[in-house]
């Protein structure tokens, strides 16, 4: 089965289903009564991720009767001005407000109990106002928001309500999103630093401690508790980062952990199955708990061992033993059957995996790893990029289609051969390529903007001139780290985006996942019990390796250990935030 998805596709408020019997001659609409009335049936769920001016729909029509439907098409009509841009798992079309969809024939049968998902794309002015009504094969189906048959109140189509039977789409959308108390009094203690201390950032479970909280912090119920109270009944979103594979950070030593390679049952059964019990108190339901699991593991095992010049012998090890991909598979399969958890994964960063060799086949084991342990592809939600790194979310100022003098800038020192030369451009790329590897059409990807902003007196405020693609993009380019490889405590960087649930097509959220002020790493050696190592990426006086091509780390001076605050990192980046503060 061959389809293309845009990597603008995506979907995102969840609509509630209406059931719909089929009258002899076809389909007629009822409301859901949770009886299996009628013998064929049908229930259509529509959905939306909305950027202002333009949008993507998903509409699932589902089979709830007991004969398989075989050929359909859908057709509702918009009240306002939407356009069919284009659309896919489906032929779609418009004919003023009337858009059609017909079966593909891959598509052409739906099972009892099947569903299909056609997803098109749409530009609009104005109000986007969700369509009432839908007919499948010429007889009517009640969409969301009609009015119903007995009267009573349709869900609105403009929020996520809570899931009721099924998760939300996209989990951020109509959410609040959990500002971390520990954090934010470390923010407004400093200096200037009240004006983001209400800044939703993530909570990271970096060691078993952390479960029960670390030197009297709080631990992961404490977090739900807070979660609870702030949000007061409303929607809210909590985002964890999952972080203590054995023989973490496999091709570093900033933040090595504290399991060994080879302690995989003291991962599953000290450090997972806790908090999967956690995550599941019923105390807990009425929250969206997200995930970050285990970021830049598999992306280790691709780019860094097989005899590669930058592999490590701490990666060959782990792709070895199996244990990043069987812990990331475990992780998956504990919380992915909990209702209310929603999983991501991480793709590392377009300075990383944004070339050929590494893209493809990043993709091909998250898959693989999604599918280890017992988990199961639908247990990912999407995933995210950035996490904990400086990449620029959109260079205004140049692009990967551009040349100089016939030179495209994929040749240029800065760029490299790399395929993208911003995030938001990477993630909606990997978005695609992740449902080519088997991942459902609807997941989401999250960008980690904590530190990407790029503002400051440095930042160019144009294009530069276009004497060589070295000089065009080095004088283009927001991101002003010395090469694309340095990671640690870069200097020049600022606060970015601030979290906003779905900012762009395909882009489930942009999140602080990075607590800005938590260093990278420590720029000398410190005795720890962490498990931490010194690693001189951190060292502002390092000279590089063959993974920064022998650069400078562009590393500030005079940072603690990883996780620890750093003042001066977070003065920086809010003098450089982007957008200003
Ligand atoms: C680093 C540290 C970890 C910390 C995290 C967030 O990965 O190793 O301990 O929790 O950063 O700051």
């Amino acid at each position: 089965m061959s389809r293309t998805t845009p990597a603008s596709s995506r979907r995102t408020a969840l609509l509630s289903a209406c059931t719909v019997l089929v009258a002899a001659a076809g389909m007629a609409a009822v409301l859901p009564t949770g009886a299996q009335a009628a013998s064929l049936g049908c229930s259509v769920n529509y959905q939306t991720n909305d950027w202002g001016s333009g949008f993507t729909a998903t509409v699932t029509v589902s089979n709830a009767g007991t004969s398989a439907i075989d050929g359909w098409a859908l057709t509702y009509d918009y009240s306002g001005n939407q356009q069919l841009s284009s659309g896919w798992n489906g032929a779609w079309s418009q004919s003023g407000r009337t858009v059609t969809v017909k079966n593909l024939d891959w598509n052409r049968t739906i099972a009892p109990g099947g569903s299909v998902s056609p997803g098109g794309q749409f530009t609009y002015s104005g109000t986007n106002t969700a369509p009432t009504a839908f007919a499948v094969n010429g007889t009517a189906c009640t969409g969301p928001g009609a009015p119903s048959p007995t009267g009573s109140p349709s869900p609105s189509p403009t929020t996520t309500p809570p899931p009721s039977g099924g998760k939300a789409d996209n989990p951020f959308a109509g959410a609040k999103l959990y500002v971390n108390p520990e954090w934010k009094a470390k923010a407004a203690a400093e200096p200037g630093g009240s004006a983001v201390a209400n800044t939703s950032t993530s909570v990271w479970l970096d060691r078993i401690a952390a479960i029960n909280g670390v030197d009297g912090g709080m631990g992961v119920r404490a977090h739900l508790d807070e979660a609870l109270r702030q949000a007061g009944g409303q929607p809210l979103a909590i985002n964890f980062v999952i972080y203590d594979l054995p023989g973490r950070d496999c091709s570093a030593l900033a933040s090595n952990g504290e399991l060994g390679p080879t302690e995989l049952d003291r991962y599953k059964s000290q450090f997972i199955d806790p908090i999967a019990t956690i995550f599941a108190d019923p105390k807990y339901a009425s929250l969206r708990i997200t995930t970050v699991v285990e970021i830049d593991s598999l992306p280790n095992l691709v780019t860094n061992s097989g005899g590669r010049p930058t592999a490590t012998p701490a990666c060959d090890t782990m792709k070895a033993n199996g244990n990043y991909v069987n812990g990331v598979g475990y992780a998956l399969s504990k919380f992915g059957p909990i209702s209310n958890v929603y999983n991501y994964i991480d793709v590392g960063h377009h300075g990383w995996l944004g070339w050929d060799d590494n893209f493809g086949a990043t993709a091909d084991l998250l898959a693989q790893a999604a599918q280890a342990s017992g988990s199961k592809l639908e247990y990912v939600t999407g995933f995210i990029s950035n996490t904990a790194n400086y990449g620029a979310l959109k260079e205004p100022y140049y692009s990967i289609d551009d040349s100089v003098n016939g030179t495209s800038v994929r040749q240029s020192k800065w760029v490299d051969w790399n395929r993208y030369v911003d995030e938001l451009s990477y993630a909606q790329a990997f978005r695609s390529r992740l449902v080519t590897a088997g991942f459902s059409p609807g997941i989401g990807m999250v960008i980690d903007t904590s530190r990407n902003g790029w503002g400051g007196a440095a930042r160019p405020s144009g294009p530069a001139a276009k004497t060589s693609v070295d000089a065009y993009v080095n004088g283009s380019r927001t991101d002003r780290r010395i090469h694309l490889g340095n990671w640690c405590n870069q200097a020049g960087a600022g606060l970015g985006e601030r979290p906003k649930a779905a900012p762009e097509p395909g882009i489930d959220a942009y999140l602080w996942v990075k607590p800005p002020g938590e260093s990278d790493g420590a720029s000398s050696a410190i005795p720890n019990n962490e498990g931490k190592g010194f690693d001189r990426m951190c060292d502002p006086t390092y000279t590089g390796n063959v993974r920064n091509g022998n650069s400078m780390s562009g590393a500030l001076g005079n940072a603690p250990l990883a996780g620890h605050w750093f003042s001066a990192q977070f003065q920086e980046l809010l003098k450089n935030a982007d957008p200003a503060l």
